[in-house]
């Protein structure tokens, strides 16, 4: 398994996986189907410094992928990133997500940000789990701010300071 940079050639694999998570879980908001220009904006979006857009690949698969981007538009908040990190189902629990989130920490701490957020379905073990083993802390719990399925759903805000 590789980690690198994702490229245009890239984004059918993203896409799969994004699109599963869409459909199947309720680890992304929404219903909407989602499409391959939506992954170009995605990537043209994390080619701007101080953000980044990576994958995980097993030969020319996507098994995974994972991006550092703005927390907030507002200037006051430009030392904050958040995070995101995605794993094709079937590939899950084999440390991919680790790996990718570790990568994704170590080129903040380079870039010079301060605090990494991730906004989490409260549900989600896996993702919540993931994030603290890699030294996330709780920040906060926002009740019934979204839903999907016809049910509330909680956000726990986790971060990470970097020194
Ligand atoms: C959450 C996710 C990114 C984790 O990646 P992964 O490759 O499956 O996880 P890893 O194998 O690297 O495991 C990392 C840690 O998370 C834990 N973990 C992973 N999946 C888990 C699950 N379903 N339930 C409980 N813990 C889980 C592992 O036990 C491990 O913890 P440990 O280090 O304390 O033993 C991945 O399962 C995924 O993509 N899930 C669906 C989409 C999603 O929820 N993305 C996050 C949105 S915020």
């Amino acid at each position: 398994m590789l980690i690198r940079t994702a490229t245009e050639a890239d984004l059918p694999g993203v896409l799969e996986i994004h699109a599963d998570a869409v459909a199947n879980s309720t680890a992304i908001w929404t219903d909407v189907v989602p499409d391959l220009e939506g992954r170009r904006a995605w990537l043209a979006a994390h080619g701007v410094p101080g953000t980044t857009a990576i994958v995980a690949v097993e030969g020319d698969l996507v098994v995974g992928y994972g991006s550092v981007g703005p927390f907030h538009a507002k200037d006051g908040y430009r030392h904050t990133v958040e995070d995101s990190v995605y794993v094709r189902p079937g590939h899950q629990g084999a440390g991919i997500g680790r790996a990718l989130l570790g990568a994704l920490v170590a080129f903040s701490r380079e870039a010079g940000h301060h605090v990494v957020v991730a906004l989490v379905e409260a549900g989600n073990e896996g993702s919540v789990r993931l994030h603290r083993s890699l030294g996330f802390e709780d920040a906060g719990l926002l009740r019934e701010v979204g839903t999907k399925y016809g049910r509330w759903l909680d956000l726990r805000y986790l971060t990470l300071h970097l020194p």
